[in-house]
Order: C-alpha cells, then structure tokens, then sequence
C-alpha cells in the first residue's frame, strides 16, 4: 500500500492532485514544535479551523504519529509532517503564520528564565528558518520565556533583514484566558461574557492585568484585586506545581494558541475589529491590545487610563521586563 502518512517525501493515493498540494482556499499554518504538550493539542485544534487549507507539523521527535494521527480528522486542511532539521524549510516554505510552542518546559521551583538556556537555541535556529523561507509569515511566539524570546526573534530578523514588527507577536492569550476565567469566577458571571485586557510580559510581575478596564464594567474590593492580581500573575506556576514534575500548561496554553491562531487568520482575511492583547515589538517590547488585519498587528492601542494600583504594577513590570528584553537582545548580538 501506499504510506498514509503525508511525511515530507511520502504520498498518499488520491484523484485530487490540487489538494494534496493544498489547493483548498485557506490559510497555510505551521506549528513548530507539534509532538509536545502544547503542539498535539494545538494541532488537533488547528485542524478543526476552518480558514486552515493546510497544516504542517514540524518537531525534532514523533512527528510521523501526530501528523498520521491529525491527518485522520475528517475537517478541511491538508496536513503534512516534517521530521528534524533536514526538513524544516520544507515546512517553512509557503506559510502564512507560524505558530512556536517549540522548548523545554517548568518544573517546580523553576522560573520561566531558567528555561533561557535551552530555548533560546531553539528559537534562533526555527527563526532562522523562518526568516529564509516565511518571512512574510506571521509568527507567534509561545516558548518561555516569551519576554526574552521575542526580543531574540526580532534580532534574528533584523540580522537576515526581514524583521516586521507588524509580524513578530508573542503569544500572551492564556494570561488573558485565565484573567477571564478567574474574574468570571469571582463576579459569579460566564467567563464567556468576560474580557480581561492583560498587558506588560508574560512571567510574575511583568503580567498586569488591567482590572480597572474589564468588560462588563464592573468594581472590585482591594481584597479582590489583590486576589485576582496575584492569581492571574501566578497561574502558570499554579499549574507547574499541580503537575508536579510532568511539565506546564498545555491544554488550556494549546486552547489560548488556538485562539490566538483563529485571530490571527481573521486578521489576514481582512476581518474587521479583531483586536487581542500579544506582546509586540513596540515601546520596545509589551503585551498590549492590537489590532490584528491583513498585514499583520496594525493598530497598537494605548494602555487606556489606569488607576494608582495599576500604575505601580506598571513600574514594576517595567524593570523586569527591561532586564529580559536586554537579555534576550544580547544572546543574539554577543
Ligand atoms: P513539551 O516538552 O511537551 O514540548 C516541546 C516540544 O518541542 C517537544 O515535542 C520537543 O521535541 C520540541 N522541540 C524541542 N526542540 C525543538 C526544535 N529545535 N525544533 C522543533 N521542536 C523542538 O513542552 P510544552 O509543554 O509543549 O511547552 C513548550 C514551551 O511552551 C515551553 O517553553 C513552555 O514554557 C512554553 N509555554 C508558554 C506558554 C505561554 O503562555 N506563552 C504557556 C505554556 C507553555
Ligand atoms: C504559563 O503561563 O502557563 C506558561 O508560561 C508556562 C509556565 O512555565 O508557567
């Protein structure tokens, strides 16, 4: 028989020559890092995205499985899997967004910088890739520490000459998600109807949500913005150490990228109004609210008016996030 998973250099038996070569109208989404945690679960979720025509899944072990086990669900998108580095720029090639949950995890008593070592390596080589092949792609940062693996993009596109700061976006969704979910929980409310904005970073104190400007408008105690602040800024750690050794978030991080990818696709589409807060390469480096369209974060919004509590939380994500910026800056123009 033929072999049924759509490997890099296998085929399948099919009439439809267009399709295979992803000829659907669509977008074209690479995940980087597919066989983790994050990436199964985003794959799968990816697939089921109806503006995806394909799907390529690229990681350094068992992308043969996950893309075999994918390709199965009966939605639209073509999905393809690439194996080691040999074949990244094949699975570069042609894409509209490309989406990074590539790198080591936490385990307890780690902070995301602790993972510096490891995942800056990563994320240099896959950017580099993505520079030479994609470089009108949109790429979402999700391996840690987001605050200095941006920063490391962008110097890895600005050295090769293609950096966008239109197109570079760190993914911050799962720090508005929760921010939802716990403010939903306190009020008694539907996390659904609820929009937390969370801008700064991604780790502890860089991670401010502005609870002055939730929608519904609504006010909370000093109790309960302390509360709400702490949990919000410490929600990945509360997942770390629940699963006590075996990694960090990934389904609920797999759901946020997923929501984050949908955006992004809308965006291109020429949607209107799709705005989503991600840690951009403006002032220089914050999660802010964007605006996502055709080219990319076309709209960045100013912060809006924040309250005394706010603006201390302000200073201090400042600092911190200055250090990592420079940090992540640096592994790049050593
Ligand atoms: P995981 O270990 O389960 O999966 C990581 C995957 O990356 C593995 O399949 C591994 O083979 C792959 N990988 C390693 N080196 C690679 C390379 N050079 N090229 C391609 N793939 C490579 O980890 P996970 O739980 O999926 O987490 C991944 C990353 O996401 C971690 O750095 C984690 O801290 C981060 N994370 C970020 C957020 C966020 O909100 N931004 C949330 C959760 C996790
Ligand atoms: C998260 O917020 O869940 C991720 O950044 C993973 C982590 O290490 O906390």
């Amino acid at each position: 028989h033929p072999p049924t998973i759509q490997m890099e250099g296998s085929s399948v038996l099919s009439r439809a020559s267009c399709r295979a070569k992803g000829g659907a109208p669509g977008f074209k989404v690479a995940i980087l890092g597919a066989a983790g945690g994050i990436g199964q679960s985003l794959s799968m979720l990816v697939k089921m995205n109806p503006l995806v025509s394909v799907l390529h899944l690229y990681d350094v072990v068992n992308a043969p499985g996950v893309t075999a086990d994918v390709s199965h669900m009966d939605t639209g998108a073509v999905v393809r899997g690439f194996l080691g580095q040999q074949q990244l720029e094949n699975a570069l090639t042609g894409m509209d967004l490309v989406i990074i949950p590539a790198g080591v995890p936490r385990k307890p008593g780690m902070t995301r910088d602790d993972l510096f070592k490891i995942n800056a390596g990563i994320v240099k080589t896959l950017c580099e890739g993505v520079a030479k092949c994609c470089p009108r792609a949109i790429v979402g940062l999700i391996s840690n520490p987001v605050n200095s693996t941006v920063p490391i993009a962008a110097e890895v596109f600005k050295k090769a000459g293609t950096f966008d700061p239109k197109k570079l976006l760190g993914v911050t969704t799962l720090d508005v998600v929760r921010a939802n979910t716990f403010v939903a929980e306190v009020l008694g409310i539907d996390p659904r109807e609820v929009n937390v904005p969370v801008v700064g970073g991604h780790a502890g104190v860089t991670i401010l949500p502005l609870l002055s400007q939730v929608k519904p408008p609504c006010s909370f105690t000093p109790e309960e913005i302390n509360y709400l602040t702490d949990r919000i800024q410490n929600g990945g750690t509360e997942v770390v150490e629940a699963k006590a050794g075996a990694g960090s978030a990934t389904l609920s991080m797999a759901y946020a990228a997923a929501k984050f990818a949908d955006a992004c696709l809308r965006g291109l589409r020429g949607d209107a109004g799709v705005i989503e807060c991600s840690f951009v390469t403006e002032l220089p480096f914050f999660a802010t609210k964007v605006r996502l369209g055709r080219t990319g974060a076309e709209e960045i919004f100013p912060l809006g008016p924040l309250n005394e509590y706010e603006r201390a939380g302000l200073e201090k994500a400042k600092k911190e996030l200055a250090e990592s910026i420079q940090k992540g800056a640096s592994f790049i123009n050593k």
